[in-house]
C-alpha cells in the first residue's frame, strides 16, 4: 500500500499535468437555495459551449444530483467507499457530461474521514475534462467546507432572502479564514427581477469587501422560474426540458461568464495553493 505522502506526490504530478482544469465547488450557507439544479444545468451549459465537464455529487449521504438529472447510475460513491469498485468505474455519461453520482442515505458517506475524501478527489482529478464541478451540501460544517476548500474556486449560491444572505456571508467568512486565496463567485438564485438581483449582488460584494476584505466575483443571477420547478418534477434538467426558459437563459450567461473568468490560482501559483488545500484535508 502506498503511504499518504506517496499518494500526495502522485496527486500533485497528476495535477501538474492537468493544471488547466478548473475545479469548482458549488456551495451555499443555507440549504435548498438551488445548488444541485445550478450544478446540473451549469454542467450542461458548459458542455453546450464546447467544454468537457465532469460533475461530482459530493452532498455526501444526501445526494440527489441523479434525481435532478433524471438518471439511474448503476453505481454511486456508496459502492466506492464500501470498496466494491473504484471511482473511475462509476463515471456515468449523461447528456455529454461525465457524472459521478453520490450515495443517498448512507451513513458511511456522511461520516467519511478526511483522508478518504482525499482519495476520492485524487481519483476524480484523473477524469479528463476542462471543468470539474462539485455539488456540495450546505452550511459551514467541516465536511462541507473541506470539499469546498479542496476546489480552487467556489460558487456561492444564495437567494435574495436575508436568511440565505446571512448564511452565505457566514460561509465565505469561514472559507476565506481557512484559505484567503480562494476564488469566490456569487450567484443570486430565485431573484424576482434583474434589478433585485443587481442590488443584492452589489450589497453582498460590498459587505464582503468592507468587513472581510474579500473580493467576490459576481457571476450572474437566475430568476424565480416556475419552469425550473416543472423540470424538477419531470426529473429532467431545465436546459433540456425548457431550453428557452428565463432561468435556462441566465444559466447559459453564468456558464459563459464562468468560462470567461481566468482563475489566477490556475495559471499562477496554482500548485502551491492546491498543496495548501490538500494539507487542510489532512487536518
Ligand atoms: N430559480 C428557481 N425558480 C424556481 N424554483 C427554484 C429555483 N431554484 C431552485 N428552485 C426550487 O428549489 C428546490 C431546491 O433546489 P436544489 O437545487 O435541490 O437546492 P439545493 O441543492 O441547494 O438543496 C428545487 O427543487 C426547486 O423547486
Ligand atoms: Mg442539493
Amino acid at each position: 500500500m502506498p503511504d499518504q505522502a506517496q499518494r500526495l506526490r502522485q496527486l500533485v504530478q497528476e495535477w501538474e499535468r492537468r493544471r488547466k482544469k478548473r475545479t469548482i465547488a458549488i456551495t451555499s450557507g443555507k440549504g435548498g437555495v438551488g445548488k444541485t439544479n445550478i450544478a446540473a444545468n451549469l454542467a450542461l451549459a458548459l458542455h453546450e459551449q464546447g467544454y468537457a465537464v465532469t460533475l461530482l455529487d459530493a452532498d455526501l449521504g444526501l445526494a440527489n444530483l441523479d434525481v435532478v438529472l433524471g438518471i439511474t447510475p448503476p453505481y454511486t460513491l456508496g459502492q466506492v467507499v464500501q470498496r466494491e469498485c473504484s471511482l473511475i468505474d462509476i463515471v456515468h455519461c449523461a447528456y455529454g457530461v461525465k457524472v459521478v453520482a453520490g450515495g443517498s442515505g448512507l451513513e458511511e458517506l456522511a461520516t467519511l474521514p478526511d483522508s478518504e475524501l482525499l482519495y476520492l478527489f485524487h481519483d476524480a482529478a484523473q477524469i479528463d475534462s476542462d471543468f470539474f464541478l462539485i455539488d456540495t451540501g450546505a452550511g459551514i460544517s467541516p465536511k462541507v467546507t473541506s470539499v469546498a476548500l479542496a476546489a480552487q474556486e467556489v460558487v456561492v449560491v444564495t437567494t435574495p432572502e436575508p436568511t440565505a444572505l446571512t448564511d452565505a456571508y457566514a460561509l465565505i467568512k469561514v472559507l476565506t479564514r481557512k484559505n484567503a486565496n480562494l476564488t469566490l463567485h456569487l450567484v443570486v438564485n430565485r431573484a424576482s427581477n434583474k434589478k433585485e438581483a443587481q442590488q443584492v449582488t452589489s450589497n453582498f460584494c460590498r459587505v464582503a469587501k468592507d468587513f472581510l476584505s474579500v473580493t467576490v466575483n459576481p457571476l450572474g443571477y437566475i430568476p424565480e422560474d416556475r419552469l425550473l420547478r416543472s423540470a424538477v418534477h419531470r426529473q429532467q434538467p431545465l436546459l433540456l426540458s425548457f431550453p428557452s426558459a428565463p432561468a435556462a437563459e441566465q444559466l447559459r450567461v453564468i456558464a459563459a461568464s464562468l468560462a470567461g473568468t481566468v482563475c489566477p490560482s490556475v495559471y499562477g501559483s496554482g500548485l502551491r495553493g492546491f498543496l495548501g488545500r490538500l494539507r487542510s484535508l489532512f487536518r
